[in-house]
């Protein structure tokens, strides 16, 4: 072949790669991404050491260490084993050991025992994310179009997942932290103690109206966000921000947690059984609450949002207050003109803000926002909505389509994020869910009430 000819090949090699290959901006945007949330999981490991690791405090609660490499399997699981070449897992186990609850790939390990997995060690398991990391890495160095195609949803899909266990490993952490009577600190205090001044809670009207319910489509969802459907939302009122501690312990001291007549059946039976008597991590001390917090053990500061309550908790405090909770419906009516801002783990306060702050900081946002204080971040939102399928879901075909549909049964929905979700996972139309008797999550109470 002449010089000229060969030239000529490479040229057309050339063109023909630039129409296969996948453009070096879209891999680049999609690396970074990847980059910066397994980056953020680091991040929130800073200041741990290795015994905190290992700890499971309750069957609820996973190990630190088990979330980075579970978070790690998904990749591998998903991504690696089906799309990378001659892919071979270094350590076959960990499929077994490192699967959540994905029965179409195969069996998996108990979720209580996860806490007496002293191995790989904690060291093995930062060495298993880096290699995943730079495979995934190799991957998209090296791919076409139409492959990215098919890789990028998973991928993202995978980004979301690990974002949802950060929130996770900071809520497990502090669960496993404060079964320690040493009560160790997470992150140096950014918030103040003292109670400040509370605005008086207000109720925003709403008029009756159709609108549309569900993800739109455009960028990033879970499937369980949709399909976007419309539905008749009846008129309401929404609390103009969440309960707080103060307004709580009003609740506690009226002898809440002993009068059933506030409390579903199912409620009271685990109000009995668990002994409970105050929202979890409360211990009152000399006649004063206190709580634990990622902050260290203090006193109940009573212009914050209360959290830590259980759907039967916010349930009748609602009843004693002579309101109710909101519907998903409403909440997403409400918060669907809402800018999504506030306190999110991104500052890494890990505790809801004061009411009276935020109130103060909201007071400079636009019209349409001052009305509902708080509606995105500080502490997830308990709705009276069951988690159920939107009108004509279907549960996708394959291991993923387990992620969602399967926990369709016996939980409630939560709204708006909390002190422990990352911002950028957050959305409007974002389905959270928990049995109604959890308590470990971020999880509060904003009231509604119906036309007076
Ligand atoms: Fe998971």
């Amino acid at each position: 072949m002449s010089l000229a000819s060969t030239e000529a090949a490479t040229e057309i090699i050339a063109a023909e790669r630039s129409d296969s290959y996948a453009s070096t901006a879209r891999v680049e945007r999609l690396l970074a991404r990847f980059h910066q949330i397994r980056n953020f999981t680091n991040v929130l490991c800073l200041g741990l050491e290795p015994e905190d690791y290992v700890v499971q405090s309750m069957p609820d609660v996973s190990p630190t260490k088990w979330h980075l490499a579970h978070t790690t399997w998904f990749f591998e699981t998903f991504i690696l084993k089906k799309f990378l070449p001659g892919y071979r897992a270094e350590v076959p186990e960990y499929a077994y050991l490192f699967n959540s609850y994905y029965n179409a790939a195969g069996d998996m390990h108990r979720r209580d025992l996860r806490g007496l997995i002293s191995r790989p060690t904690v060291k093995e398991a930062q060495r298993y994310r880096a290699s995943i990391d730079s495979h995934i890495d190799a991957l998209l160095s090296d791919i076409d179009e139409k492959l990215l195609d098919q890789v990028e949803p998973i991928l993202v899909l995978g980004i979301h997942h690990e974002q949802q266990h950060q929130e996770l490993l900071t809520t497990d952490i502090k669960h496993v932290f404060a079964q320690n009577p040493l009560y160790p600190v997470f992150r140096k205090p950014k918030i103040s103690a003292e109670s400040s001044a509370i605005p008086p809670q207000r109720f925003i009207e709403f008029e009756q109206a159709t609108v549309a319910i569900g993800h739109d489509g455009r960028g990033f969802a879970y499937d369980n966000e949709g399909p976007r459907h419309q539905a008749l939302v009846p008129a309401f009122s929404l609390a103009s921000r969440p309960v707080t501690n103060g307004e709580y312990i009003a609740f506690i001291e009226d002898n809440g947690y002993t009068r059933s007549e506030f409390w579903l059946s199912l409620g009271w039976m685990t109000v009995n059984e668990q002994r409970w008597q105050a929202p979890l991590y409360w211990t009152k001390r000399d006649g004063a609450w206190w709580n634990f917090t990622l902050s260290g053990f203090r006193p109940v500061n009573k212009s914050e949002p209360v959290t830590h309550v259980s759907y039967f908790e916010a349930d009748a405090y609602a009843n004693w207050a002579g309101v109710r909770l909101p519907t998903e419906f409403e909440w997403e009516r409400a918060a669907s003109e809402c800018t999504i801002e506030g306190n999110f783990a991104e500052s890494e306060i890990f505790h809801p803000r004061s009411v009276a702050v935020a109130s103060a900081v909201s007071a400079d946002r636009p019209a349409q926002n001052q009305h509902l204080h708080q509606i995105f971040g500080d502490v997830w939102e308990w709705t009276r909505s069951a988690y159920s399928p939107y009108p004509g879901y279907r549960v996708a075909p394959g291991a993923l389509g387990e992620y969602n549909g399967k926990f369709m049964c016996n939980q409630y929905v939560l709204r708006g994020g909390s002190c422990a979700t990352s911002r950028s996972h957050m959305r409007r139309t974002y389905r959270n869910f928990f049995q109604p008797e959890k308590r470990w999550q971020f999880t509060g109470i904003r009231l509604a009430r119906d036309p007076q």
